[in-house]
């Protein structure tokens, strides 16, 4: 941050697990990345930065990359823990042509991409929870934030933030039973750089695809049967509104979650879904 409480890129300090961005730049050649790469050794939020550039017109394409966030942001208002060089936090500015309503896709594409590239690299194959939490065994890894500016009929530009716990060996108290991370799974570390370019390229092949083939939410409906244990069969608890529980009975033709409660089938437009260790269906 300068004087003026601005952040500014700057190049990466090769520490013990760097990015070379030199070397990105060069893997990223011929993807709409290369070039726009920008590192931050400390910043608030690579999303929030995202989109306030985005705003003031940043191509798309952007990347911004941190090696630690001081209000790393989730979900529904939830923080995302960013500790330094500890995670992959990284956010980046698209501007597909889509229409809001369709954006559901995106985030769900973003997800499929970050699975595929995670098991490039570990060869850990992570279970999807609705929409793209991605976790292993019953605790989660890897969040994506997906933020939109749109009008009704047109998206303006959308950033895709995803944070990746790499080399954390544990979690604080309140978070010991719902986070683990790539190196506590497999007991060894991984290059945030192969990771980053990994995702970087298996991303730009999703939102490629979704922007440009016919039936591509079909393939993605199909992919995520397989790549979720919890799209069918899971008794889950639905943070929305209230809250409700139910059986998860699979995703409609616009790729919500359907659950089964006791009153009937609701559609889950917003909230994240949980286990429901409770035994009644309320
Ligand atoms: C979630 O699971 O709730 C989403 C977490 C998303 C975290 C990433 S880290 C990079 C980017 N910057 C942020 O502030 N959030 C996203």
């Amino acid at each position: 941050m300068d004087q003026s409480g601005r952040y500014s890129p700057q190049s990466a300090p090769a520490t013990e697990d760097g990015f070379d961005l030199a070397a990105a730049d060069a893997a990223l050649a011929g993807t709409p990345f290369a070039g726009k790469l920008r590192y931050f050794p400390t910043i608030h939020s690579t999303n929030t930065y995202a989109m306030q550039q985005a705003d003031a017109g940043a191509p798309e394409g952007m990347v911004y990359l941190a090696d630690e966030q001081t209000a790393g942001r989730g979900r529904g208002a939830h923080a995302w823990s960013s500790p330094p060089g500890s995670g992959l936090y990284v956010s980046v500015l698209l501007r597909p042509r889509m229409a809001p309503a369709d954006a559901l896709w995106l985030s769900l594409a973003a997800g499929l991409a970050v699975r595929a590239a995670v098991e490039e690299v570990t060869s850990l194959r992570a279970d999807l929870r609705w929409p793209n939490d991605l976790l292993l065994g019953r605790r989660k890894f890897c969040g994506i934030l997906t933020e939109l500016n749109a009008e009704v009929t047109r998206v303006r530009h959308a950033v895709v933030g995803i944070g990746i716990n790499v080399h954390q060996e544990q979690f604080p108290e309140e978070l010991r039973t719902l986070a683990t991370s790539l190196c506590i799974e497999t007991g060894r570390n991984w290059a945030r750089q192969d990771l980053l370019l990994a995702l970087l390229q298996s991303l730009q092949r999703e939102v490629s695809a979704l922007t440009s083939a016919t039936n591509h939410a079909e393939s993605i409906l199909r992919r995520l049967e397989g790549a979720s244990s919890w799209i069918r069969g899971r008794r889950v608890r639905v943070e929305e509104g209230e809250g409700f529980s139910g059986i998860t009975e699979g995703l409609d033709a616009r790729g919500f979650l359907v659950v089964r409660t006791a009153e009937g089938l609701r559609t889950v437009y917003s909230g994240g879904v949980r286990e429901d260790h409770s035994a009644t269906v309320r």
